[in-house]
Parts: structure tokens; C-alpha cells; sequence
């Protein structure tokens, strides 16, 4: 990879300190670095943090700029390569241009609606299991690690195909170690470092994928790793054994941490507005069984979701490199030069959304539609060619959790005062958030 171009003066902005730079202001209090950065500055504003100067894009023009990228010269692979590149490697959200257009279109037959209609049993089962064993559990209880393993238990049977077990607990110890390396500020492996248990879990975790592929690709399993093993695009395409297991990899990490961030935050305000909570429980008392098709019908628990992660998106920063010299918001961006949207700041945009910082799902109700204000104000899950490929099945995910949850428990907050979240790499509550479910 070569380096990334240093040289922007030309745009209003800030380095920081000597050597650390923002860094150390960016893990402390990242959102309102951001926020004091862009108010000062504007909308484009220059930055240096984890060894790298990098444009910040706060604005819902900047977001189609970057997300549509027409002009091709915005690169993924340089742009999370940084943080990411040896952690996730060709992934598919690490892959540029043509290659990830071929690539995306033969992972897409694993998201198509008759395939999410699959899995869809599968949830519902793990989901119902789930609730019912958080019956018998002593309360409170903390939300955030409980969502959190009943997504990677959920991974095990839906993405993997493995029953609970010493597998799944493999595999989740092998991620988590691959997820807490990626803010790590030494990137060489020396011993006792989170990076080195990072690259070790990643290592892992790619043998014990490789070891089940043969058996995956005889087999004709449902699950999402066996699907990836048979996928086929219209030319007859198919993945070879290292794009598998990089997929794969790339997959169990997008797919899990976003959206046990996404439900804590959903669960967490909830909390703070029973009278939404009770409209959400009605809506699911009134479906007195939820197929595949009766999705759409949790149209309110569907707006406090899409608010949830407006509120506070999970992925709050989209990352680029230009290819060549990009214009952007009035300036041009040298060659190599990494950019970064800024999603909370379009999320939070007073332009667009009324109230910005309140939890109000009906800002998403037909006759209101505040995300139609632009093509680009609500973009948790990107846009253009790499918008997320699970979000369908992510907003699946949590309409059927919901509806297990909700119809059986009243949920009730435990501490008074807002939450604390840790924001980086992803937001999770620094308490686990404790609640108390409590029987209807
Ligand atoms: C609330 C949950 C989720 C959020 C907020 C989220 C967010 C995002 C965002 C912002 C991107 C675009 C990144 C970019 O443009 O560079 C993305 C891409 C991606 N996401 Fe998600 N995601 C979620 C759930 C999932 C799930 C459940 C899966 C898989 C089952 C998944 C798989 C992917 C993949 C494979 C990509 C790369 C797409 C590409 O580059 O073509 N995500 N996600």
C-alpha cells in the first residue's frame, strides 16, 4: 500500500499535538472531537489521528459525493485498509471497483429475500429461545453482553450452520479478538499486544473455516457459509476457498456487532419512553404469529429501529483514499488522500432532521419522512455500491427479536441518568445497561 498523501493544508483543519497528534482526543471523546472540528471549520475540515491526516466530510452533499462515488476515484480497499487491512482482508467491504462488483453480485444470492426467507425459521426458533431463557434469568440483567451472545450463538446456527457449543465459543473468541485490535495504536505483533490477538484469532478462525469448506460445498445446508460455498452469480461465478473464508470472516464481524449495538441502543430508549415501548408491544400483540411475510406489519418497531440507529449509528465513519485528484465539497483532494464521512454529524444535521438529538421514530411516518429531506440524510448502512448487503437481513434480525421480546416482557430501566457508551470501534453502553424484564 503506498502512503497516504499528507500533504492538505489547503483545507481548513487542525494536527493536533506533536507525534500523537488527535489521537488521544479522538479515544477520549470521539463524537465531540468531531463536532468541535466541524463547527469550527466547516463541513470539510482537515484532521490527523492514528498516524494519518484524514478529510472529514460532515455534510448529506459530501455523503452522495462519497457513497456514489461516479467518478471511481474513491478507494475502500486504501480507505479502511488502514485500520482494517490485515484484521478483515478482502472482505467485501475491502474490494474496489470492478472486483467487488463481481464479488458483490455472487454474495448477493446468499441476501436475496427467498434466501433471508430461509433463514428466517432459524431466527424465529433461536429468538424464541433466547426470550425464554431470559425468563429464568435473576434480574436486572445486562442487556447489551446478553444481546450480544445470543447474536453470536444466532451467527453459529445461521451463519455457520454449528449448534451451541465449544465451536461457537471458538469462533466468537477468535472475533472479538479480531474486533478489539482494530483501535489498537501498535500494529506490529508483539507479544501481548491486542494486535497480536487480533491477528491470531483471525488467523484461527481462517484455518478452522478452511478445514469445513470441502464438507460445506458437498452438503446442501442453508445456512450462510454453506450458501457462500454454492453461490453463483449469472455468469456462473463462484467463490474459490480463500474468498469463502475471507468473506466469511469479513461477514461475521459486520454482522454482529452492528446490530447488538443497534438493538442496545433501540432497547436503551425504549426504556427512557414507556409510551413508545407499549405502542411497539401493541403492535406486536397484534400479530399473533410472525411468518417471513408478516414482517412489514411491524411497521412502528421497524421507525423506532430505523431512529435507533439514526440516533446513534453504529457505523459512524465511512472511510475512502482518492485514486486521483478528487473535487469534494468546493476543494480538491490530491491522490491518496484518505476522506472520511462523518455519518453522525448528516444524522444530527438540524437542516435535516427536526429536533435532532431526540428519539422520535414518527420522524420516519409517511405524512413526516424527514429522511426523504435528501437523497442522503439517513445513511447508517451506507449507499451506492457498497451500501450494507445485510441490512434487510439485519432489520429482519430485529423485528423478530422484538416481537419475542416485547409481547412477553415489559422492560424496565435500572439507573437513572443517560447512558455512558464507549463509541469506538463500535458504540456499546460502558455499564452493559442494565435492565428488568417484567412479565406481562
Ligand atoms: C445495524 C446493522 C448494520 C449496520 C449499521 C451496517 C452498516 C454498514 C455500512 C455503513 C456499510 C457500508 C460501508 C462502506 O460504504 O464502506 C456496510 C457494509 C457491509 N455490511 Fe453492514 N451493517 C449492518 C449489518 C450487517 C449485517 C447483518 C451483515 C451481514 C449479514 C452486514 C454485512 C455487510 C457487508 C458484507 C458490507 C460490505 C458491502 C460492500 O462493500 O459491498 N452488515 N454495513
Amino acid at each position: 500500500m503506498r502512503d497516504d498523501n499528507d500533504d492538505v493544508d489547503h483545507i481548513p483543519g487542525e494536527r493536533g499535538l506533536p507525534l500523537i497528534n488527535r489521537t488521544f482526543e479522538y479515544l477520549r471523546d470521539p463524537f465531540g472531537t468531531d463536532k468541535r472540528t466541524l463547527a469550527r471549520y466547516g463541513s470539510i475540515a482537515r484532521t490527523r489521528m492514528f498516524g494519518r491526516t484524514v478529510v472529514m466530510l460532515g455534510s448529506a452533499d459530501h455523503a452522495s459525493r462519497l457513497l456514489l462515488d461516479r467518478e471511481r476515484t474513491l478507494s475502500n480497499r486504501f480507505g479502511w485498509g488502514h485500520f482494517f487491512g490485515e484484521l478483515l482482508s478482502n472482505g467485501l467491504m475491502l474490494r474496489d471497483f470492478d472486483e467487488h462488483r463481481l464479488h458483490r453480485g455472487i454474495m448477493q444470492v446468499a441476501f436475496r429475500s427467498s434466501a433471508r426467507a430461509a433463514y428466517h425459521e432459524e431466527i424465529d426458533r433461536h429468538f424464541a429461545h433466547t426470550v425464554a431463557r431470559w425468563a429464568g434469568e435473576r434480574m436486572p440483567m445486562q442487556f447489551y453482553p446478553a444481546i450480544r451472545n445470543a447474536l453470536i450463538e444466532q451467527a453459529g446456527s445461521a451463519f455457520l450452520g454449528i449448534p451451541p457449543g465449544p465451536h461457537v465459543e471458538f469462533t466468537a473468541r477468535c472475533f472479538t479478538a479480531v474486533r478489539d485490535a482494530m483501535m489498537a495504536v501498535i500494529r506490529v505483533e508483539l507479544p501481548g499486544t491486542a494486535w497480536r490477538r487480533g491477528m491470531i484469532g483471525r488467523r484461527k478462525l481462517a484455518a478452522f473455516l478452511r478445514a469445513e469448506i470441502p464438507a460445506r460445498r458437498r452438503g446442501h445446508g442453508r445456512d450462510l457459509f454453506s450458501q457462500l460455498c454454492h453461490a453463483e452469480d449469472e455468469n456462473g461465478e463462484r467463490f474459490d476457498d480463500d474468498a469463502v473464508v475471507d468473506h466469511m470472516i469479513f461477514l461475521l464481524f459486520a454482522a454482529h456487532d452492528t446490530t447488538s449495538s443497534a438493538l442496545t441502543t433501540l432497547i436503551d430508549e425504549l426504556t427512557r419512553a414507556p409510551e413508545l415501548q407499549e405502542r411497539a408491544a401493541q403492535e406486536c400483540l397484534s400479530l399473533p404469529r410472525l411468518g417471513f411475510e408478516q414482517l412489514e406489519q411491524l411497521e412502528f418497531v421497524d421507525r423506532c429501529f430505523r431512529e435507533a440507529i439514526r440516533l446513534q449509528p453504529p457505523v459512524n465513519y465511512i472511510l475512502r483514499r482518492t485514486t486521483s485528484a478528487c473535487p469534494i465539497g468546493g476543494h480538491l483532494l490530491p491522490e491518496r488522500t484518505p476522506a472520511t464521512l462523518i455519518v453522525h454529524a448528516v444524522h444530527h444535521d438540524p437542516e435535516l432532521w427536526t429536533d435532532p438529538l431526540r428519539f422520535d421514530p414518527d420522524r420516519f411516518a409517511p405524512e413526516r419522512a424527514e429522511d426523504r429531506g435528501h437523497p442522503h440524510a439517513w445513511v447508517p448502512f451506507g449507499g451506492g455500491a457498497h451500501r450494507c448487503i445485510g441490512a434487510e437481513f439485519s432489520r429482519q434480525q430485529v423485528k423478530v427479536f422484538c416481537w419475542h421480546l416485547l409481547r412477553r416482557f415489559r422492560i424496565e430501566r435500572v439507573r437513572e441518568g443517560a447512558t455512558v457508551w464507549r463509541q469506538l470501534p463500535i458504540p456499546m453502553p460502558k455499564d452493559g445497561l442494565p435492565v428488568r424484564l417484567v412479565a406481562r
